[in-house]
């Protein structure tokens, strides 16, 4: 028996550190609920877009927050599947444009208030592994174990390149280099809840781990704090 009544892991760090890969993996190993809170700012975004709103335009995407209702499934296999207003998103979301909408939203009190009951719900119910920008230090700031998974930019940009051209989408190397650099940089200056290591979190850094030696990392770290 260990000392937490309930799992929770709080995943942060910054675009393409391989949070998402890894923690997905890791909720199936551990059986814990993996919720991938950067899908619900991409939902966001990619209903600003639909609706022909600008992603900085914060009027404008405040008054589009009631009209969406967001939900998440998950299938046989784990997967969050996102829910927009009905609609299955979860592989429209991914595309390169929607990533500068999210992090722009991202950006706007009202739509990080408007996200944040519903991931704070999901770690009262279920014993989960969380990732995003700021679920360490504002989301779950009692989380049982905050890891931050890091990476230098060019080997992010690299495993994101190609993951990208794996899916088919049409892009370059420099492109999502700029792209995640630019992105990482609204996520860490914004005013709030920006990117950053909480001072109780575990520094992860995969620079020079692939995939396997990552994981192994991870799981080591999740197994010595929950005796699981
Ligand atoms: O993890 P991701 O790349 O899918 O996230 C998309 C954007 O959402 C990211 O650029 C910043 C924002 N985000 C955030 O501000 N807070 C979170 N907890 C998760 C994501």
């Amino acid at each position: 028996m260990n000392r937490f009544d309930k799992i929770t892991v709080a995943l942060d760090g910054p675009a393409g550190a391989g949070k998402s890969t890894l923690a997905k993996r890791a909720a199936k190993f551990f059986n814990l609920m993996y919720v991938d809170t950067g899908a619900m700012y991409r939902c966001i975004g990619l209903y600003a877009k639909q609706n022909a709103v600008a992603s900085k335009d914060e009027d404008g995407v405040k008054a589009l927050l009631p009209s969406i209702k967001l939900d998440m499934k998950y299938d046989e296999n784990g997967t969050q599947r996102m829910i927009l207003n009905g609609d299955d998103v979860t592989e429209q979301i991914r595309q390169p444009e929607i990533s500068t909408y999210a992090s722009d939203v991202s950006a706007m009190p009202d739509v990080r208030s408007f996200l944040l009951f519903m991931q704070q719900d999901m770690a009262q119910r279920y014993d989960v592994i969380m990732d995003g920008r700021d679920i360490g230090t504002v989301v779950l700031p009692n989380a049982g174990l905050k890891i931050f998974i890091t990476a230098d930019a060019m080997a992010r940009a690299k495993r994101r390149f190609i993951e990208l051209e794996e899916k088919g989408v049409a892009t370059t190397l420099d492109e999502v280099y700029n792209e995640m650099c630019q992105r990482d940089k609204n996520d860490s200056e914004r005013a709030i809840a920006p990117l950053r290591q909480a001072d109780d979190a575990l520094l992860l850094d995969t620079t020079e781990l692939d995939l396997e030696q990552s994981f192994k990392a991870l799981c080591t770290l999740i197994s010595e704090r929950f005796q699981i």
